[in-house]
């Protein structure tokens, strides 16, 4: 069974191998000959979608991606209301019974771990779709095939990665993806206390990846061929905060380099200003829809 649960489970063929899936999968979506082959490829096959934390871009572009390829989607809206998790059913148990419903499942949850816990019990794929503070793999994949496509590619890279990092699990599987490509520089920019994970700093170590920790924006984003930024996770904090200077606006705009990209997972808070938007250095809005032709490539992959 092809569970999707973590960056690390990935060797560098494999990833390539998904990149290339996943821009078959956009090179096909944009004739209509290509999207009635996309529509017939899975038809018939459910894929069942469980969110026990809100989504705006995953579950929705997972769904779309579904309905591409001919695939039926269930669901249960807000799951950590609405399924019978709320009557004290373990995820064990849940999956047991949605897996005879479905012959995959992408699923979203609040506490670290739980598509490994999924996965053990499950005799279908299971995707995680953001487990906690721990990863969100699926999202990884999408940011380095938005960094594949915009700068042609993922190797000699000086890479910024900024804001919650303590926190936010979808830097945790983007760095930890690149690192299975040579040359990349890393700079994590945030306070000290939210800065990120020693895990994945050993990560890097063993991977022989070269980063360093700052809490200034000054002196990095000059040189940044990419600039990878994320929101504070209020919703899994009590007081921490990040202090103003954590925010691209147009000053910090005009000291980039004019072919670097700025990145968010989304969604943004005030992290970086409306204004940035219209510089076509704002490549978040076109990561977002990279979202469908990886997730098509998932659910290819994990379906066949
Ligand atoms: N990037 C991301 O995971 O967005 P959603 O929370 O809207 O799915």
């Amino acid at each position: 069974v092809q569970h999707f649960l973590g960056a690390r489970q990935f060797s560098w063929y494999e990833l390539e191998r998904i990149l290339a899936l996943a821009e078959v999968m956009r090179e096909m979506l944009e004739s209509p000959a290509g999207r009635r082959e996309l529509a017939d490829r899975h038809k018939g096959r459910i894929v069942a979608t469980l969110f026990f934390e809100p989504s705006t871009r995953t579950r929705l572009s997972f769904e779309s991606a579904a309905h591409r390829l001919g695939i039926n989607v269930i669901s249960t809206e807000n799951a950590r209301e609405h399924s019978s998790a709320a009557k004290g059913e373990t995820i064990e148990d849940t999956v047991r019974i949605v897996e005879s419903y479905a012959d995959a499942i992408i699923m979203r949850h609040h506490e670290n771990g739980t598509a490994e816990r999924a996965a053990a019990v499950s005799s279908v794929p299971i995707i995680n779709a953001g487990d906690g503070t721990g990863e969100h793999p699926t999202q990884g994949l999408l940011d380095v095939f938005t960094v594949k496509r915009e700068k042609g590619r993922l190797d000699n890279l000086r890479v910024v990665a900024g804001g919650d990092l303590a926190n936010g699990r979808t830097v945790r599987s983007f760095i930890q993806m690149l690192a299975l490509y040579p040359g990349n520089e890393i700079t994590f920019i945030s306070t000290p206390e939210l800065q990120m994970g020693e895990d994945v700093l050993n990560y890097l170590d063993q991977n022989k990846v070269r980063y360093t920790k700052t809490n200034s924006l000054k002196g990095s984003i000059e040189s940044a061929d990419v600039v990878y930024w994320t929101r504070l996770q209020k919703e899994r904090l009590s007081n921490s905060k990040l202090e103003s200077g954590f925010v691209i606006d147009e000053d910090v705009l005009s000291v980039m380099r004019k072919d670097a990209i700025i990145m968010h997972p989304l969604p943004r808070v005030d992290e970086i200003t409306a204004a940035v938007d219209k510089d076509p250095r704002a490549a978040y809005f076109r990561q977002a829809k990279n979202g469908v032709y990886i997730r098509m490539a998932l659910l290819d992959l994990a379906l066949s």
